[in-house]
């Protein structure tokens, strides 16, 4: 068998810059709020980390920051922005769904990763995800916020999931599906805070960021 085709290798260039215009900078505030709960020293593990935005954020406050992607490209560009902002990342090129760690992580952050899955192999890797949580420690996952509000608002609202869905779909081959209710996910023994985020700082609250604590 050959090597895997890339399938970021279109999408990594104008990741950032697509995620940016579409939200409004949402998508952004979606993982950068996680950074508030980390503290200098503790370890962090960014799965699907793309072009490393989040991880190098962490890595600036003094996190111990591991990203994992199975995508050359954007790994790239994750290592050359670690480079620029002279943050100390330890990168993974591979995939997750085979890759386990040593040992767990005070906080695994999970940002606009599960969309790139159908339903049954995000729940796996949903449960997967939180295994790899220290007692104590945090899962992180921040996507599109569930439908809400009335009839028009769930229908603008899966919209604007489902075009950047299909653009996804044709460039990277993620699966097709709605929006994902973590809300409905509550793991044994979890705590829960969420926090909404509206699109271009104004707009509909459509991205939300959940931060699940695994009893200590
Ligand atoms: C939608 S992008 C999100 C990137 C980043 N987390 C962000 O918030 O911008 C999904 C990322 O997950 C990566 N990915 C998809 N499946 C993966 C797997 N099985 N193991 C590791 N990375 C994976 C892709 O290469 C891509 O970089």
């Amino acid at each position: 068998m050959g090597p895997v085709p890339d399938a970021y290798r279109i999408a990594a260039p104008i990741y950032d810059a697509a995620t940016l215009l579409w939200s409004g900078g949402a998508i952004w505030r979606s993982r950068a709020c996680q950074v508030g709960y980390m503290q200098p020293g503790e370890r962090a593990l960014y799965v699907g980390c793309g072009r490393g935005r989040a991880a190098v954020r962490a890595a600036q406050k003094g996190v111990e920051v591991l990203g994992i992607d199975r995508s050359p490209a954007m790994l790239a560009r994750a290592r050359s922005q670690a480079q620029r902002m002279d943050a100390q990342v330890r990168w993974v090129a591979g995939d997750a769904a085979e890759w386990q760690p040593e040992t767990p992580f005070d906080h695994v952050c999970a940002n606009h990763f599960f969309n790139v899955f159908e339903e049954s192999r995000m729940r796996w890797f949903r449960e997967r995800l939180w295994s790899w949580v220290a007692p104590g420690g945090w899962l992180h996952v921040a996507d599109f916020r569930p439908l809400h509000g009335s009839r028009w608002q769930r229908w603008a609202q899966r919209a604007h999931h489902w075009i950047p869905l299909s653009g996804c779909r044709a460039f990277t081959g993620n699966a097709r599906h709605g929006i994902y209710d973590h809300d409905a996910w509550l793991p044994p023994g979890a705590r829960v805070s969420t926090q909404d985020h509206r699109v271009y700082g104004w707009g509909p609250a459509w991205y939300r960021s959940w931060h699940l604590q695994k009893h200590a």
